[in-house]
């Protein structure tokens, strides 16, 4: 198994309707080929990790990068993993304030916060995000 993370910027913000749309689709497939993982969406700002099979993982991640309602996509990180960090979620999904963003991201520069395993740092965040604050996780 493997998981992919990146960050983009949408080309335009995207109405809650879009944004439903672009997740029914990504869920649906997801499943089809057994892929977990979270979006965020932060101000026009995406952030997601995707986890699974090898292959799976390739192919959801070319599709999401051919996609013309994001740029600059930059892959953070890139690696082999054991376990799944999003087990539950076909792809979780929550829509952010940068103070909320600011929030997680003082959380995990605490001392008190160890990470483990090859996951990258945006991972942990995720990760650390979605077992927080479940009940804010919308749609
Ligand atoms: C920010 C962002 C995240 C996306 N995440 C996924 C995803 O997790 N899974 C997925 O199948 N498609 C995702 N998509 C949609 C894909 O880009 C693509 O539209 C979808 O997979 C359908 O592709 P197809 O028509 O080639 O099958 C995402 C798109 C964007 C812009």
């Amino acid at each position: 198994m493997k998981y992919i993370v990146y960050v983009s910027t949408a080309v335009r913000l995207l109405t809650e309707l879009e944004l439903l749309e672009l997740l029914n689709v990504a869920r649906d497939k997801n499943k089809k080929h057994n892929v977990t993982g979270m979006l965020l969406y932060c101000e026009g700002t995406f952030m997601q990790v995707i986890e699974g099979d090898e292959a799976s993982v390739d192919l959801i991640y070319n599709a999401i990068e051919r996609d013309v309602r994001h740029k600059n996509i930059i892959k953070l990180g890139n690696d082999k993993i054991d376990q799944r960090n999003f087990p539950d979620w076909s792809m979780a999904f929550a829509s952010v304030n940068s103070e909320t963003l600011q929030e997680i991201e003082g959380y995990l520069s605490s001392p008190l916060n160890n990470s483990t395993g090859n996951e990258h740092i945006t991972v942990n965040m995720l990760k650390t995000f979605v077992d927080s604050n479940k009940l804010y996780i919308s749609f």
